[in-house]
Formats: structure tokens, sequence, C-alpha cells
């Protein structure tokens, strides 16, 4: 086993996944705005650590994904990532700077971030991050994504997950398709298989160790806009078929992103999955919204009732844990 598949099973076994605290500045901003708290650094930090400091981080989060203002923030004496570490739990970092318009394809987006990434991933090692994530993100219509979207963002994904293996971390390789739009599931399954199985040739043609890497995929879903939508149970069939035939059998796991999907909903579909996952991939989530969202309308309501915010989110991340193994139901979730 290398030390890049020991870290990712430490992030993804047991019940476990990853809380993707990793809003950047902006992003967190909308958040904080949309239940009227300030976003300053104080207050993003003052949330962020009520979750890295809550009881079922032990049990139900293997990684939490920071951004870089988190890291470099300290509580007390004590860094960001010491504190996570008090719980057993690793400590990721996005390293990617945002999602910019396609040179080529105006409509579409390309992830950029890979200059002085080498530099920057060595100060983020320094700093105690042992896994990192990467955003790369495409939009459904009847001609996207295009191409040239997929061959650039795999392109990219792959030179970030070589120079993050070379610097001795484990990378997380998201390929976002978005839920907006109207397209049925079906589109979203071909859209979603043809994306990552692009991203798989690139990643191989950069010599990636596939032992050491996790993906993090959207589930196979209907647009959000779209009139008839699937069953849970279709949702699940249609991830395992996609993720079964598209994902080569080395990969240690895969930890799906929320996007956009409400907690329960999130829940449910990963719960669902973990019931019928006939394939050798560990199945976990890597949510930030459904990790999160409770948690915080729960904490702007009074930022200094710390005990309150932590039991909102050890629910949340308890039921997600139950998900992860399958075990999750509707009475649990709404057990006191
Ligand atoms: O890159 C996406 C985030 O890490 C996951 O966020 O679960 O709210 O989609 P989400």
């Amino acid at each position: 086993m290398t030390e890049l598949n020991k870290i990712s099973l430490k992030i993804l076994s047991g019940g476990k996944g990853i809380l993707a605290a990793d809003e950047s500045t902006g992003t967190m901003t909308k958040r904080l705005q949309s239940v009227k708290v300030p976003s300053n650094e104080e207050n993003r930090l003052q949330f962020r650590k009520t979750l890295f400091s809550s009881e079922s981080m032990k049990d139900c989060i293997g990684g939490v994904i920071l951004y870089d203002e988190t890291i470099k923030q300290k509580t007390g004496t004590k860094t960001i990532p010491e504190l996570i570490d008090e719980s057993g739990t690793v400590t990721g970092i996005k390293v990617d700077t945002g999602a910019k318009t396609l040179a080529g394809s105006p409509d579409e987006k390309i992830t950029e971030g890979l200059d002085g990434l080498r530099e920057r991933l060595k100060e983020y090692y320094k700093l105690g991050a042992r896994f990192t994530k990467w955003r790369g993100v495409y939009a459904i219509s009847d001609k996207f994504p295009s191409k040239l979207s997929i061959h650039s963002n795999s392109h990219a994904l792959a030179r970030y997950a070589a120079l993050v293996q070379e610097s001795g971390m484990v990378p997380i390789v998201e390929p976002e398709v978005l839920m907006d739009g109207n397209h049925s599931a079906n589109v979203c399954f071909e859209k979603t298989s043809d994306v990552i199985k692009k991203c798989f040739d690139e990643l191989i043609l950069h010599k990636i160790d596939l032992t050491g890497l996790i993906l993090k995929p959207n589930m196979i879903l209907d647009g959000v806009n779209a009139n008839n939508k699937i069953r849970n149970d279709e949702v699940a069939d249609l991830t395992l078929k996609c993720l079964q035939e598209s994902v080569p059998q080395e990969v240690p796991g895969i930890a799906f992103l929320s996007g956009g999907q409400s907690e329960i909903e999130a829940t449910e579909n990963l719960n669902l999955i973990n019931k019928k996952n006939n394939t050798k991939f560990i199945m976990t989530y890597s949510y930030g919204r459904a990790l999160q969202k409770s948690a915080l309308k729960f904490w702007s309501k009074d930022i200094k009732d710390i005990k309150g915010t932590q039991k909102i989110f050890d629910h949340r991340a308890n039921m997600c844990s139950l998900a992860a193994q399958g075990k999750w139901s509707k009475e649990l979730e709404n057990q006191d």
C-alpha cells in the first residue's frame, strides 16, 4: 500500500467522509449574507472553527477541505490544521484559483491555478495539508460541454493531480457537471460519463497513481428545472452504472459533491447508492452545503451559541455517515 493510498483510505473509510469548507471568500460572503451575518475574517473563522471542534468530527469527518485564508488562521495558540488533527481528521486545501471564461468557448469555464502551483503545494504541505482539491465545472446544454471544454479541463485536472502527488499529497479530482437546466437524468448520465472517461484518459497519460486519488463527481440527477424527476432509487442506479463504467478499478473511493441538493436529498441518495453499491469503490460524501446549511442557519441567529450549532452539525454529519454505510433511514433522521 502506498502512502497516498493510506491517506485516501484514512479520509474515506469506516463511514467517514469529507467536510468541504473551502468556500472562497466571495462564495462564503454570499453564504453569510444569505443569513444576514457580516462576512469578515473573524466571523468566517468563528463559524468554521465551531464545526471543526464538533464531536462528530472524530467518527464522521475523515477530511476537511480548507480555503487559503483558513489554513493560515489560528485559534488561540493552535493553527486550524492542528485543531483538525485533534479529531484524527486529515487537512485538505483547495488549490485551484477558480473557474474563468474559456477562450474559444466563452460560455464555458476553464479552471485556473497551475502557474506557481508546485511552490504553493510545498507551502500547504508545511502548513499541514495532506490532500487537495481542484474543481473543473461543466454546464449542460444541447451543445455543452464542448469537446474543447472537456479536453482543457481534463488536461488541467491531470496536470494538477501530477503536481499534487509529486508533493506527497492526495488529489481530489472534481469534474462537476452542474444541475442547472431542464435536461433529463439520461442526458446527465451521458455527459457525466463522457467527462469522467476523458478525465481518466488524461490522468493515465500523466502517470497518476490511481490508488492515491479521490474522485469527487456529481450524482446523476435531472436538471433542477426538469419537469419530471426520476426516483431516488433510479438516481442511485444511474450513478452506480456511470461510475462502474467510467472509473478505473484502482481508484479507492468516490466522494460525491452535493451540488445544490437539499441536505435530506443528498443524504437519501447517498444512502441508496450505498445500499445498492455493487462496485468495489468506497462511496461517501464531500459535501459543502449539504453538511453546513442547517448549522449555518442556526448559528446566524446567535453566533455565540457554539454548542447549539455543533448539535445541528453533529446530527447532519451522523446522518451522512450512516448514509455512507447504507444505514440511514427517515426514522433515524427524525429522531431527537
Ligand atoms: O466543489 C464543491 C464543494 O467542495 C462541494 O460543495 O457540496 O455544496 O456542492 P457542495
